[in-house]
């Protein structure tokens, strides 16, 4: 089967011919009809997200299964799915106490499936499957708690975006900030991922939703999704802006999605005493952020970051689609480019330019 493999850090993705073996117990195997274009991918390219190679890169799909391992019960053949990249055993601490995106059962190894092997190969060398999932693929193998039973009768090239950008954005508002109704919000970074964190917002009823981006095309797709300001640091610094806006107290919510220790400091600099800055943004390995640990004792101001939008895959992927279904959530906006696999890489030489807030890679 076909698929877009990393070989080296710096270089564009090959579209090669891989062997997947068939699911092991516990385990699916899922044709892939769709799959986003997520900023996370491009790290791993760029080597700020350290992965072993050759890896299948690839964790916003959506597809069909087509067969599973002994001892699946919750998806069969035939069965759409959102591929999740949080496999959660539903036992361990984390998953009882309803943080299942924390689960603790994680192998080891990067880049393998739970037992620490990979189903991939090229020419009987194991090539390497990102976060589970490996879905800039015609097909992969994943954890059955990765692959997510979903409505069939959502497009599964909509559908894709929940397995990151829509649910990452989404519940980093709703469940990891728990926004409130009539509060001010702050976003730092108005991509894919940005662009639901606003919609979150505005759909948790935040009074105020300041967007900040560089780009104006960014700008005006955050009024799409429920920005009521918008600040482009290229024209206003940022502080100043918000500070205007918020008559002097900042925001009760920042969130930073672009991964920049300067956008933290900023993200957090904006938030109003006993606000909560959460960051989003998936930093290159080493960064470090500096900040005076007595702003933290004066102003009682939190700093957390969020994973996965704290999901509950089951639960929450499943209900943003009813959402999406009924109309009250927007994804078909999200997409700007369509691409077949082999135009992956010019789909992310644009998200580089910052020119789309997402592509989609559609298989069929
Ligand atoms: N926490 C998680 O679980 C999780 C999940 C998915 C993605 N992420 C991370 O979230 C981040 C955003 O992902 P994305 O796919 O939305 O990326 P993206 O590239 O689509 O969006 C980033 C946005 O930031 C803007 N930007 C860049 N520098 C800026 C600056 N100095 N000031 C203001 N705006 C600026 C860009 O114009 C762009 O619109 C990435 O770091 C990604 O790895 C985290
Ligand atoms: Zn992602
Ligand atoms: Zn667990």
């Amino acid at each position: 089967m076909k698929a877009a493999v990393l070989y080296k850090v710096g270089e564009p993705l090959v579209i090669d011919e891989l062997t997947l073996d068939p699911p092991k117990a516990g385990e699916v195997r899922v044709r892939v009809a769709a799959n986003g274009a997520c900023h996370s991918d491009l790290h791993v390219m760029t080597g700020d997200m350290r992965m072993p190679l050759p890896i299948v890169l690839g964790h916003e799909g959506a597809g069909i299964v087509t067969e599973v391992g002994p001892g699946v019960t919750s998806v069969r053949e035939g069965d759409h799915v959102v591929l999740s990249f949080a496999p959660t055993c539903g036992v361990c601490s984390f998953c009882t106490q309803g943080y299942p995106h924390l689960c603790e059962t994680r192998p080891k190894t990067l880049g393998t499936l739970l037992d620490g092997t990979t189903r991939l190969h090229k020419n009987g060398t194991d090539v390497f499957h990102f976060a589970f999932t490996a879905s800039f693929a015609e097909e992969t193998v994943v954890p059955e708690s990765c692959a997510i039973k979903i409505r069939p009768d959502v497009p599964l090239d909509r559908a894709c975006f929940v397995g990151c950008g829509t649910m990452t954005g989404i519940g980093a508002a709703i469940n990891t900030a728990r926004v409130q109704p009539g509060s001010s919000v702050a976003v730092l970074g108005c991509g894919g991922v940005g662009l639901n964190v606003i919609q979150g917002a505005a759909l948790a009823g935040a009074r105020q939703i300041i967007a900040v981006d560089l780009v104006p095309q960014k700008l005006d797709l955050a009024k799409v999704f429920g920005a009521t300001h918008c600040v482009n640091p290229t024209q206003d610094d940022p502080l100043t802006a918000v500070m205007d806006l918020t008559g002097g107290r900042g925001v009760d919510y920042a969130f930073e999605v672009i991964s920049t220790p300067k956008t933290i400091e900023l993200a957090f600099k904006m938030t109003a005493r006993r606000g909560v800055c959460t960051i989003v943004g998936v930093s290159p390995e080493g960064a470090r952020i500096s900040l005076n640990p007595n702003v933290f004792t004066m102003t009682e101001k939190r700093l957390q970051g969020s994973y996965y939008g704290s999901t509950r895959p089951r639960i929450d992927m499943p209900r943003l689609l009813d959402l999406y279904m009924e109309g009250k959530i927007k994804i078909d906006e999200l997409v700007s480019r369509t691409f077949p696999l082999e135009g992956v890489n010019e789909a992310y030489d644009l998200l580089r330019q910052g020119s789309v807030a997402r592509s989609v890679i559609k298989f069929f």
